[in-house]
């Protein structure tokens, strides 16, 4: 595997989801495969999850792990070609990235979605340049469009607690004080449409998501008729995706908050989402905590989803 930034990067998802699982159970048999190798983990944005999980990850194969935090104690980094740097931008990304693959056998890249503009989030622009610049295997530790490696982790604990071969996993919207980008909910999307689940959208009229994700999931502005019968309820919130809106936050709704009434109308589902979570806006403290909450578990699943993407990155080098 040379790049991983989406769920095709996996190939066959039931091989590995598998292969995760095996991994789970035998987490420090395949030492051998980083011994003497370097995991470089850069990161635009402040992350707890994914630089912990991701870098023993690294270190259950044997790998040795840097850690770049770009915004504390590194250049500023001009991302742009073509501009005058007079600015307070020391380093480009041009000379940034060669130099860091010099350093490292695989890269980690961590960059969120500026909303500044929406054709440049989605071109995933500085994740690009690390896989065109760097010389070596690049996967997302969360872009601007995509976190693949949460996706993956939270397919892997759905296959764990699930109990009817073809579950029913709704993904809600969910109030939030700030805009966030769509990466988890278009890379829960993209992992649900190649799963063997029965998978619906539910969100207020004006967030639909990127047609390329959504595909052909059943999407209903509903949210109560949504979850009836639910077996997973994915939460998360995120800005508007659609023009003009793009970035905006177009509501606040509280009668979206998912709720033990909410949970009620499900199959006795289980409630999944990927943390941090703003509790009493996007759930509320009896459902997060009742037996019934899966967030623990599928961060614990990070580790394996990031072990599994370096074993195989590593097998290929
Ligand atoms: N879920 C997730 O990616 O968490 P962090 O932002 O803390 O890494």
């Amino acid at each position: 595997m040379k790049t991983y930034t989406n769920v095709k990067d996996l190939g066959n998802l039931n091989k590995a989801v598998r292969e995760a699982l095996e991994i789970k159970k035998n987490r420090f048999g395949y030492k051998h495969l980083g011994t003497d190798k370097t995991l470089l983990m850069v990161f635009f944005n402040s992350s707890l999850r994914t630089r912990l999980s991701t870098q023993k990850a690294g270190m259950n194969l044997g790998m040795n792990t840097m850690v770049l935090d770009v915004n504390q104690g590194a250049w500023k980094l001009e991302t742009e070609r073509g501009i005058i740097m007079d600015g307070d931008k020391s380093e480009h990304l041009l000379e940034a990235i060669p130099v860091m693959g010099s350093y490292c056998d695989i890269i980690g890249v961590r960059a969120f979605a500026t909303f500044e503009n929406k054709n440049d989030d989605y071109q995933e622009n500085i994740l690009n340049q690390f896989i065109k610049y760097s010389g070596r295997p690049v996967f997302s530790m969360e872009a601007a469009t995509a976190h693949p490696l949460q996706a993956f982790a939270d397919l892997i604990t759905i296959e764990e607690y699930k109990k009817t071969a073809r579950p029913k996993v709704v993904l809600t919207w969910a109030p939030h004080p700030k805009a966030l980008p769509q990466a988890v909910p278009n890379s829960f999307a993209d992992f649900m449409n190649e799963a063997d689940v029965d998978f619906v959208i539910t969100h207020p009229k004006g967030y639909d998501l990127a047609s390329q994700f959504v595909r052909n999931a059943k999407v209903e502005y509903d949210q109560n008729k949504a979850l009836e019968g639910a077996d997973f309820v994915y939460a998360k919130n995120w800005a508007a995706y659609t023009d003009p809106n793009y970035g905006k936050i177009l509501s606040s709704d509280r009668s979206w908050t998912v709720t033990a009434e909410k949970m009620a109308l499900t199959n006795n589902a289980y409630f999944m989402h990927c943390l941090p979570v703003r509790r009493n806006m996007i759930v509320s403290d009896d459902v997060i905590e009742s037996p019934q909450s899966l967030v623990i578990p599928e961060a614990a699943n990070r580790e394996i989803s990031a072990q599994t993407v370096l074993k195989r990155m590593l097998e290929s080098l």
